[in-house]
């Protein structure tokens, strides 16, 4: 037993307490206390569900000299993930049952976050021939993405999302048109223009949107299932209206932006650091203020990191031939509380929801809350602040864009099921 006294609460139903949370057999068993042969003090601290990340790069197979289970599964901890979902675009990529199963089996063995493995939509992530959705599901795939690749046949996409719908699973598209994006490095403009970079246009993401949407249509008109298109790592203003009128239109559409479009922008770029090449680009201010609009109206469902790791030595190449990706599961939760709720007042409880029941309900998961009876899936914060030092992430990617940003709110304990996988307490 578990007791962690006099902590402040917070979920997606709000604030509340202290109270003091006694946990037992994998669940909350009170919030007045108890009798437990452990005892944290909680004060100053607050608790929140486990955070899930619906996006992340793990590497595993064949590209573990970026990253590898154990250490992405470790930053996902630290960084107070209970659950995670790993991208396919591995080496092989994640495109048979059995693939899935061995992620999942590892990840287990390791008892650190949950995995839920992603899946790709097309056999080797290639957009032409679709894998099996019913047996990836039985597997334990949580969706179905080309991620990494763009869907540029919306043939395939069509049909993806309605075998995908017949066994429930959702897909999610990184939509960015490669026609139009082509060999950009940055945000297409003045400032791209400036530095002598080759863009890559806002309207390559709004294009593929607009396409995505109308596939969508066309796959809720002819399956009596209902396909599920989630669309990822936002980017720019026009995505964000296009994905809020199609909500308005009651279309299954869910999407999520990343910690970095919701704290950089191009003007970052002026560095020329390779670490802050991403896919999509870094936008415009006017971009992340959209952005973060849409969390509060509900345009976005969930904060998922992207987080892409990448070795020292490939993002020590210049701007135009190192990876795309930034790494960021050790940071996401601190930065975005102290950057949107501590400085632009967002609230708390929303930014919470963002990162637990919003990316859950899109897996299908059920919420947490904290009462009595909930599972013990949680995650301790400490809003005393201290600079990100990325020589210290579990991560083999140990660079940030954030390092030496001062940040609140670090997860200081991670409970999965009650059971504690990571520890920093003083
Ligand atoms: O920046 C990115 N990195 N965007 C992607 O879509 C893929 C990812 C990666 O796998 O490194």
């Amino acid at each position: 037993m578990l007791l962690i006294k006099n902590v402040k609460l917070v979920d997606a139903l709000g604030e509340r307490g202290p109270a003091d949370v006694l946990i037992g057999e994998g669940k909350i068993l009170s919030l007045d206390g108890g009798e437990a042969e452990t005892v944290i003090d909680g004060t100053g601290l607050f608790l929140a569900p486990g955070f899930l990340d619906l996006h992340a790069h793990l590497r595993e197979p064949g590209q573990e000299v970026k990253e590898e289970l154990a250490t992405g599964l470790l930053a996902a901890v630290r960084g107070g993930y209970t659950d995670l979902v790993s991208m396919p675009n591995t080496t092989p990529p994640v495109d048979t049952p059995e693939a899935v199963r061995a992620l999942k089996k590892k990840a287990h063995a390791l008892s650190l976050a949950r995995l839920h493995p992603a899946a790709a939509l097309t056999q080797g992530q290639e957009g032409k021939a679709l894998t099996e959705a019913g047996l990836l599901k039985e597997a334990g795939a949580s969706l179905l993405t080309d991620d990494g690749h763009t869907n540029e046949d919306a043939g395939i996409l069509a049909a993806g999302l309605l075998q995908a719908s017949a066994f429930g699973l959702p897909v999610a598209v990184h939509a960015e048109d490669a026609s139009l994006r082509r060999g950009g490095v940055m945000n297409d403009g003045p400032l791209a223009d400036l530095l002598g970079l080759p863009g890559n246009p806002k309207e390559a993401e709004a294009a593929r949107i607009a396409r995505d949407l109308e596939v969508l249509r066309y796959a809720l008109r002819r399956s009596p299932t209902r396909p599920y298109l989630h669309i990822q790592h936002l980017s720019t203003k026009r995505g964000l209206e296009l994905i809020r009128e199609a909500k308005k239109a009651g279309l299954p559409v869910t999407a999520e932006a990343t910690p970095h479009h919701l704290t950089l922008t191009e003007e970052a770029l002026k560095s020329f650091d390779p670490i802050l090449k991403v896919a999509p680009p870094l936008r415009t201010q006017e971009d992340v203020e959209a952005l973060i609009e849409g969390l509060l109206d509900g345009t976005l469902d969930a904060i998922a990191t992207d987080h892409a790791p990448h070795t020292q030595a490939e993002k020590e190449m210049d701007l135009l031939r190192a990876p795309f990706g930034i790494p960021s599961l050790e940071v996401a939760f601190p930065l975005l509380y102290t950057e949107l709720h501590l400085k632009r007042g967002f609230p708390l409880k929303r930014l919470v929801e963002l990162f637990t029941d919003g990316p859950r309900s899109i897996l299908g998961l059920k919420p947490i809350h904290l009462e009595e009876g909930a599972e013990a899936s949680l995650v301790l914060l400490d809003p005393k602040e201290r600079p990100v030092e990325p020589r210290n992430f579990a991560s083999k990617a140990r660079f940030s864009p954030w390092a030496g940003w001062v940040l609140g709110g670090w997860p200081v304990l991670t409970l999965v099921e009650g059971q504690v996988v990571h520890q920093a307490l003083e």
